[in-house]
């Protein structure tokens, strides 16, 4: 993964619920939701070629986690376009952006889990920088299996976009003493759920593989992945899908807003091993790259 520092980002703009701030002075209050309990929502997004990529769809999710989480005070679709658009062009970013965009229920009145402590509206932050594509997707990225779980919907419906990743944080610990790139996580029945920060997928004959989304996040990268699987005339089936047809797939890829799409070279040490020479991942790809020219909001600045 690549972490490099742009010294672009020194001097960002960032929106905090009505307002651009300097990056020095980009501060939430002690007493914000997001602070005081993990209670606040958020999407990553990215910026290519003047657009915001899929950007309604980004939009609606963050909306839906907010109202599964029964804020009161949810900000307009306009309100949430405008943010963005204003943070953008403050910052002169058209390409090669990620945005962190966060909901939190806002500050409350005296510290607290209780919902009904914030009573001075919602807090929308829009935090745009400088950012490719975090893994090595010419080179590929290792996996181990994380022995955390992803929640299961017994517990805590992973169709919530929540910052409470904390089982993701474990797993991701997990990842880094083992040097590997990323944890792959399985469900309450041991199937492989997604990984600590992407969805998965398996290619074996020539047919793509993903787990339901019962655990695991519903990515839009996910669904672009699907749709473009009908374009291109490859079967894609959604099943349960145990680790040992991992290990035998022909292909792995992991996908996601932050990381596109990256081959998989080995999971827990057994090589993806391409037995059947297939190309899947790589026309999957050049098609997903060939969308993030043309699809998404444009900007009009
Ligand atoms: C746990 C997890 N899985 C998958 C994804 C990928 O989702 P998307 O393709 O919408 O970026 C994310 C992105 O935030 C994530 O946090």
């Amino acid at each position: 993964m690549s972490y490099k520092f742009d010294p672009r980002n020194q001097h960002i703009s960032i929106f905090i619920k009505d307002q651009l701030y300097p990056k020095s002075e980009a501060r939430i209050s002690v007493y914000d939701s997001a602070v005081q309990c993990g209670d606040s929502v958020w999407e990553g997004v990215r910026v290519y070629n003047g657009k915001i990529f899929f950007f309604w769809q980004h939009v609606d999710r963050l909306l839906e986690s907010a109202k599964t989480m029964a804020y009161t005070d949810i900000p307009s679709r306009e309100f949430i376009r405008d943010a963005m658009f204003k943070t953008l062009e403050a910052n002169g970013m058209k390409d090669g952006v990620h945005i962190r965009l966060t909901l939190t229920r806002g500050e409350k009145i005296i510290s607290g889990m209780d919902p009904r402590l914030n009573q001075k509206g919602s807090c929308l932050i829009v935090l745009a920088e400088w950012k490719p594509p975090v893994y090595d997707n010419e080179n590929g990225i290792e996996l181990i299996t994380s022995h955390i779980r992803r929640n299961s919907p017994q517990y805590m419906d992973s169709k919530i976009h929540h910052n409470n990743l904390i089982n993701n944080i474990l797993a991701k610990i997990q990842a880094n003493l083992f040097e590997a790139d990323d944890a792959i996580m399985l469900d309450s029945n041991g199937f492989v759920a997604e990984t600590n920060a992407t969805n998965i997928f398996m290619v074996k004959n020539n047919e793509l593989y993903t787990p339901t989304t019962d655990a695991c996040l519903p990515g839009i990268t996910r669904s672009i992945v699907i749709m473009l699987s009908k374009v291109l005339n490859i079967s894609c089936y959604e099943r349960n899908i145990s680790l040992s047809e991992f290990y035998n797939a022909d292909e792995v890829f992991t996908c996601g807003t932050m990381g596109e799409i990256t081959k998989v070279n080995s999971i827990d040490g057994r090589i993806i091993d391409n037995r059947n020479k297939s190309n899947v991942t790589a026309k999957i790809y050049e098609r997903f790259r060939e969308l993030t020219r043309r699809e998404g909001e444009p900007l009009n600045f």
